[in-house]
């Protein structure tokens, strides 16, 4: 479970770095910011490589971030593995556009935690902790699997009906967004870079991915979905590309934790940086009974 890695180990690496733990000091925030950001990819890819019994790849020096990233997924040790730049290009986009997206809940969890003055290290392993649930960092991976439960082109009218009967909780994934009601402009960009992936790597006639090209013209024509402005949505094609690039869904959320954590570091040190910022204290308040007659526990059913 690479996931379960990445929580624990990323948490792990405040006992293994002892220095620029004192987050009073510039320096320090500053360096664990940039180890945070340099070794997530690295265990990331580790975690994964583990997960299939394959030798762990160093990061190289020379390649930008997302060469590196794909060079220690998809690397073996006796093979020159070349990095695409197009499918470079497409990790960058998706890393980027996952960067930071303002208090959705794991960055909430990451300011949180780290109003606390817990160390940093802890504080992001506590945002992968809450990215890990399924409500925040599966949709992409639910995407996929209802292409995948779709089957064929042919499977799509029957598909949509039960999405549209109100009787059924059957959504269409990768649809709809909570803030974005026109177009997300994110997903604009993943669109064109899922074509983009697709032709060079000669799968259009994938039939996953062509599967999804069909759903997605026949949904974006559909009055139910065009009334309720309902377009894909970023993880609508986030799934396609990842599962184009060859990387496993077990793979999803953690390449997910890797693009946030950019946007968590940056979160964290605005807020500890902040002379105004205090313990994040949410008050409670009770709304249940006032009194309550005591029975004892004999009498309990
Ligand atoms: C993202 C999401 C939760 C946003 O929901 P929302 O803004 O609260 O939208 P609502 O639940 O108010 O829905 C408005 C209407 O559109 C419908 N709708 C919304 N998303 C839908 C979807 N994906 N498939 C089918 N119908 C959908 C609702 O049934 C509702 O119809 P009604 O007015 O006839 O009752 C929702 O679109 C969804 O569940 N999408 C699929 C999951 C997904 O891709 N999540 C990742 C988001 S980045």
């Amino acid at each position: 479970r690479p996931m379960a890695i990445l929580c624990g180990t990323v948490g792990a690496l405040s006992a293994f770095y002892h220095d620029g733990l004192d987050i009073s000091q510039a320096e320090d925030r500053d360096l664990s910011a940039r180890r945070l950001i340099a070794k997530v990819p690295t265990i990331a890819a580790w975690a994964y490589k583990y997960s299939i019994g394959e030798p762990f790849i160093y990061p190289d020096e020379e390649m930008s971030f997302s060469e590196n990233f794909l060079h220690m997924l998809f690397a073996r040790p006796g093979n020159h593995y070349r990095v695409n730049p197009v499918l470079a290009r497409a990790m960058d986009r998706i890393l980027l556009l996952h960067a930071d997206h303002e208090q959705n809940a794991s960055t909430t969890t990451v300011r949180l935690v780290g109003s606390t003055g817990a160390n940093p290290y802890a504080c992001i392993s506590a945002g992968i902790a809450a990215l890990w649930g399924p409500a925040h960092g599966g949709a992409n991976e639910a995407a996929l699997n209802m292409l995948q439960s779709i089957g064929t082109r042919e499977g799509i009218p029957s598909f949509l009906e039960q999405v549209k009967d109100k009787n059924s909780s059957v959504r269409l994934m990768g649809f709809g967004h909570r803030v974005y009601k026109n177009f997300d402009p994110r997903a604009k960009i993943l669109q064109a870079t899922c074509h983009e992936v697709i032709s060079e790597l000669g799968l259009e006639r994938d039939p996953l991915l062509d599967l999804a090209k069909e759903l997605e013209r026949v949904a974006t024509e559909d009055d139910y979905f065009v009334s309720r402005k309902l377009y894909p949505n970023v993880d609508f094609y986030s799934g396609l590309i990842l599962k184009a690039l060859g990387i496993p869904t077990s793979m999803f959320t953690v390449l997910f934790a890797v693009a946030r954590t950019v946007g968590w570091v940056s979160q964290w040190k605005e807020m500890i940086e902040d002379p105004a910022g205090r313990i994040t204290r949410p008050r409670q308040l009770y709304v249940g009974e006032t009194k309550r007659e005591f029975v004892s526990m004999s009498d309990r059913g």
